[in-house]
């Protein structure tokens, strides 16, 4: 294969401190033997730190939910690259449809904290996604491919080496309405040609996610298609048994 599978999970803004690490101890132990895909989990970031501790030497990274730009300074209730790094992550979300659309993330704003996250050495997880009225509409390829083009703007072969893409249509996050896999295979298709055209060939090593009421028993489906790469899981991995099972489709 051109590249790996990798399965994250996103808890938003779930779980206590003893929770989370209850369920990652679970996890790593679901997950003992599998190899060959990238796991990682985003608790909330006050959970970042024991969680990490408690995955020691485990298959199962961590990310944080978002990043900022900045390394440091009069940025209150934002958090740096640096500090995630510290904490233990090696990845982190970026321009989540919630962080979009509840919080007034911009393109530009995805940009720089995708930039950031780079240079920090995490891999950022650059979010992308229509919303139901634009897919009625028709839009969805033009929406999803403006997205992808800001977010990536001035990024080269080597940095998209080290950044995966989550395709989210907003329609199917939380809603246990998931995109068929022929509706992700197109869009996933559509995000790889801009890569392509961006890039060239470096285009087939971006592990492109699908997100959007990923469970068990649509997972492996999904993660067939030749272009979807993987999954942003929300709520089917506040469970560590399903989000093992959703690790385990994904091989
Ligand atoms: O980041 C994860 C997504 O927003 C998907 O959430 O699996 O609960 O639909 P969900």
């Amino acid at each position: 294969a051109l590249r790996n599978k990798f399965v994250a999970g996103n808890w938003k803004m779930h779980l206590s401190v003893a929770e989370g690490v209850a369920l990652v101890t679970e996890l790593r132990a679901l997950l003992d033997g599998v190899a060959g895909v990238r796991v990682a989990v985003a608790p909330a970031f006050t959970a970042i730190h024991p969680v990490a501790d408690a995955l020691r030497g485990s298959l199962v990274e961590i990310g944080g939910q978002n990043v900022h730009w900045e390394k440091q300074g009069a940025f209150t209730g934002e958090v740096s690259p640096e500090m995630l790094v510290e904490a233990g992550a090696t990845c982190a979300i970026v321009g989540h449809s919630e962080r979009r659309q509840l919080f007034g993330e911009t393109d530009e704003g995805v940009r720089k904290r995708a930039r950031a996250a780079l240079d920090a050495g995490l891999t950022p997880i650059v979010c992308v996604g229509e919303t139901l009225a634009e897919r009625d509409a028709g839009r969805t390829l033009e929406v999803v491919g403006a997205q992808v083009r800001a977010g990536l703007e001035g990024f080269d072969a080597n940095d998209l080496a080290k950044l995966a893409i989550a395709y989210e249509p907003v329609w199917a996050i939380g809603t246990g309405r998931t995109a068929t896999s022929a509706q992700a295979q197109e869009v996933h298709a559509a995000i790889r040609a801009i890569l392509r055209e961006l890039v060239g060939d470096a285009a087939d090593c971006v592990p492109i996610q699908y997100g959007g009421s990923v469970k068990p028993e649509n997972a492996a489906e999904l993660m067939a298609q030749p272009d979807v790469d993987g999954a942003l899981v929300g709520g089917a991995s506040l469970s560590a048994a399903s989000f093992a099972a959703i690790v385990r489709a994904a091989r």
